[in-house]
């Protein structure tokens, strides 16, 4: 399997890293762009894959799959850029937040399977949580090697792609929520006298067990949340302060905020292309 990753930047070549220390594509097949021949280098030296400043259509020429990984206001750019080289043989998979798949199928002009991928940024450790979407031309077999990508790099689940701004605000968004917890346990921690380094690997640690707990178990997370409360004990009193600030509504509240929020920057980007197409 060949691949191209057109804008290697934070997101593009964390995946490319992973799909090659997984062994799913050879250094030999990758082929990934940047904007700048600074980036081309470090990304070069970093994977030892070729990589070009600019070169997207070369880049994309004869690439079984092509990633999109540049900016969503880039990719109907880049899309013209590469759309001569494209065929119907290959496989077309934007990562790009908010932008749907007929924006991309409009600027590529070529009846071929495309996909969108919301990933979020534990990709970098290989444990993303990857939201996929496709296309009316993509059969199981095209969904096999996408998802065999995005296994290098984490979790994938398919989804229908009007879901797609509630995975952004639930998975894309999530590690920042997290990243919050653990902040806030942490300042806990140091508030009743251990000290910052001890508070936060018990925290990170707590968050990293109880999410591999839940994942491995299969149990509801309130079965696993029941299991650990003592009658008249000190969790149930810690969860008695969670409850009556709110915790559950809050995060329901976030996550419903910021999938509407999608909805609109949708509506903004798509405004912005066609305001493009014009200039
Ligand atoms: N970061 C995340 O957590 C995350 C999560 C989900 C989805 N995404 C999506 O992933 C995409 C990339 O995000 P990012 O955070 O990785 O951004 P980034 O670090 O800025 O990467 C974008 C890359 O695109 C390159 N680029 C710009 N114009 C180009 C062109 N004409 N041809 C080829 N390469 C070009 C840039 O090159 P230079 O470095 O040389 O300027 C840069 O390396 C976005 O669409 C974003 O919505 C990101």
């Amino acid at each position: 399997m060949k691949i191209a990753v057109l804008g290697a930047g934070n997101m593009g070549s964390a995946l490319l890293g992973g799909i090659l220390k997984a062994g799913v594509v050879a250094v030999g097949d990758a082929r990934a762009t940047t904007f700048s021949e600074a980036r081309a280098a470090e990304v070069r030296s970093r994977l030892g894959v070729s990589v070009t400043a600019g070169g997207n259509a070369a880049a994309a020429a004869g690439a079984d799959i092509v990633v999109l990984a540049v900016k969503p206001g880039t990719v109907p750019k880049v899309v013209k850029e590469i759309r001569d080289v494209l065929n119907e043989g290959q496989i077309l998979i934007s990562l790009a937040a908010m932008l749907p798949i007929r924006a991309i199928e409009d600027a590529a002009q070529c009846r071929m399977p495309v996909f969108r991928a919301m990933p979020n940024i534990p990709v970098v450790v290989e444990e993303g949580a990857i939201g996929i979407c496709h296309n009316a031309l993509a059969t199981l077999e095209h969904r096999a090697q996408v998802e065999s990508i995005f296994r290098a790099v984490g979790v994938t689940a398919f989804v229908d792609e009007e879901q797609m701004d509630a995975v952004t605000a639930l998975s894309g968004s999530g590690p920042a929520y997290i990243y919050m917890v653990i902040e806030a346990m942490m300042a806990a921690g140091v508030k009743m006298g251990l000290s910052r380094e001890i508070s936060l690997r018990l925290s990170e640690q707590t968050v990293l067990g109880a999410a591999k707990h839940a994942r491995e178990s299969g149990l509801h997370p309130a079965i696993l949340r029941d299991q650990v409360i003592t009658p008249g004990g000190t969790t149930i009193a810690a969860i008695h302060e969670l409850e009556r600030h709110g915790l559950r509504s809050m995060l329901i509240s976030a996550i419903e905020t910021a999938t509407i929020h999608a909805g609109k920057r949708t509506d903004v980007l798509l405004a912005e292309i066609e305001r493009q197409k014009h200039t």
